[in-house]
């Protein structure tokens, strides 16, 4: 790929700039800040769009709200990965028109993974018609320049057209906290896993030159971010498409050079591509959690094969056992997909032995959803959906249990942990996270957020750990 055609020019950067201007005059009201809304679904990647989306929102003089009613401007943020997601941003939507009938002046956006589905496009155009713009992710840096073109022409925009994606640095942004951030390295995916939308609607690979990475990472560090997260749809990749190629263990060295008190934490990683060297420089980079999320997705190598990800359920085990071997301290966790098209019960228990095995701190599970356009959704799907809900739940309770064993291996120790937040539990007030990321409900005081602090812990649960400072 040619790296001119992905990168948008500082010019046309500075158009949309232009236009964040322009809008600033015409959202202007003589009584107050226009306000905005914008809701998020789905993964990491969506919460760090939303809050570009912020960024440039505010640069438009709004101010934030979380209540439709009192709303200029509302931002839905969708997930297509499953269809549960996106049933609930059609009932979203379809409460949206009371909204609309109150104040017909609102302008309603939809955008995010979902809006880059044709098929989605074609509903919300032809049945929901108080949306106002729709665009992809791809378009997210042009949202000024497609707000602009709605407002000022009182017209219906729309702009999902199959773009591969490009890269726009210098975006503004809110950040959610002042402890936490999110810093994407690279956009889009090319595994294409059988099942997965996330190709058709992020387009391809692409990576942020390490300058850039590294320049926000610095800047981050010296505001006083404790805890930042690379994030790319499979970081593993990352560099391969750089003109000066650089692979994401390179990265995350040169990301530990810099001096300060912080923690790296990245996902997510596909196993494919996660080996030695990278296990070997997360264990020597002092910043780097000792934490992976490196989903398995089946236990069952036939099924992984259907799936396309590239590697057998012994060469994944192979990978932990050696990931573990130079970090015993290892957090672990890891996505399930249950009930693929042609999966037998017996295959479906090959994913439990494997969760047996490996003993993940924590799983996500999830039951297939056939995502329309991808390979999987054409499957021959034999099972039930009550049988798959069995396999699930069998999954589910042993994962449970596993939990809530290695958690109550935490009780009696003192770890070290970021606190983070403030939970709004009188019984526990600080929320807090430990080197591998494990929630810890913490007593002490609010003071402490934004600090470390080496917390003893006095009980634990299925899904978190409780402490004292
Ligand atoms: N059905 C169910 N789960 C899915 N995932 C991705 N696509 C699908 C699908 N069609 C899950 C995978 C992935 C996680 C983010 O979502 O486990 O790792
Ligand atoms: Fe989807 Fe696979 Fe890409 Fe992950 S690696 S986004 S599961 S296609």
């Amino acid at each position: 790929m040619d790296r001119t055609q992905i990168v948008i020019p500082a010019a046309d950067m500075e158009r949309q700039r232009e236009y964040t201007a322009r809008l600033a005059g015409v959202l202007a009201r003589p009584d107050r800040a226009p306000m905005a809304l914008v809701d998020t679904y789905g993964c990491q990647q969506n919460v760090a769009d939303s809050q570009r989306i912020m960024g440039m929102l505010r640069e438009m003089g709004c101010g934030f709200t979380e209540d439709p009613g009192r709303a200029d401007i509302i931002v839905i943020n969708t997930c297509a990965i499953r269809e549960n997601a996106e049933k609930k941003v059609f009932g979203l939507l379809g409460q949206l028109t009371h909204a609309k009938e109150k104040n017909p002046d609102v302008v309603i956006c939809l955008c995010g993974c979902m809006a880059q589905q044709e098929v989605v496009a074609r509903k919300v155009k032809a049945s929901y018609r108080h949306v106002d713009l729709v665009f992809g992710p791809q378009a997210l840096w042009r949202f000024p320049e497609l707000l602009y073109e709605t407002v000022s022409g009182r017209r219906r925009v729309f702009s999902i057209r199959d773009e591969h994606g490009s890269i726009a640095e210098g975006m503004p942004v809110v950040r959610e906290s002042a402890v936490k951030a999110w810093v994407s390295i690279m956009y889009g995916c090319n595994n294409f896993c059988s099942y997965c939308i996330v190709p058709y609607v992020r387009g391809r690979e692409r990576s942020r030159e390490s300058a850039a990475i590294l320049a926000e990472v610095r800047e981050l560090v010296e505001a006083g971010y404790k805890e930042i997260t690379l994030l790319g749809q499979n970081v593993n990749s990352y560099g391969k498409d750089l003109a000066e190629p650089m692979d994401f263990a390179d990265l995350l060295s040169e990301i530990d050079k810099i001096p300060g008190d912080y923690l790296i934490r990245f996902m997510t990683s596909h196993p494919k591509d996660a080996g030695q060297k990278l296990f070997d420089t997360m264990a020597r980079c002092g910043h780097v959690a000792k934490q992976l999320h490196l989903p398995v997705q089946s236990g069952n190598s036939r099924v992984l094969k259907e799936m396309n990800r590239g590697y057998t359920r012994e060469t994944y085990l192979e990978k932990v056992r050696y990931a573990r071997s130079v970090m015993p301290e290892l957090v672990l966790t890891s996505d399930i997909i249950v009930g693929f098209p042609g999966e037998t019960e017996a295959e479906a228990m090959d994913t439990l032995s494997l969760i047996e095995e490996v003993r993940y701190d924590a799983l996500f599970t999830f039951i297939f959803s056939p995502r329309p356009g991808t390979p999987a959704s054409r499957m021959p799907d034999p099972a039930s959906r009550a049988e798959k809900q069995v396999w699930f739940e069998r999954i589910l309770d042993a994962q449970n249990r596993i939990s809530g064993e290695l958690h109550r291996g935490y009780v009696g120790r003192t770890v070290r942990v970021l606190v983070d937040g403030e939970s709004g539990d009188p019984a526990w007030p600080l929320s807090s996270r430990t080197n591998g990321g494990r929630l810890v409900h913490l007593k002490g005081d609010t003071a402490l957020v934004g600090q470390y602090a080496g917390v003893k812990i006095v009980d634990s649960n299925t899904w978190a750990l409780f402490g004292e400072v």
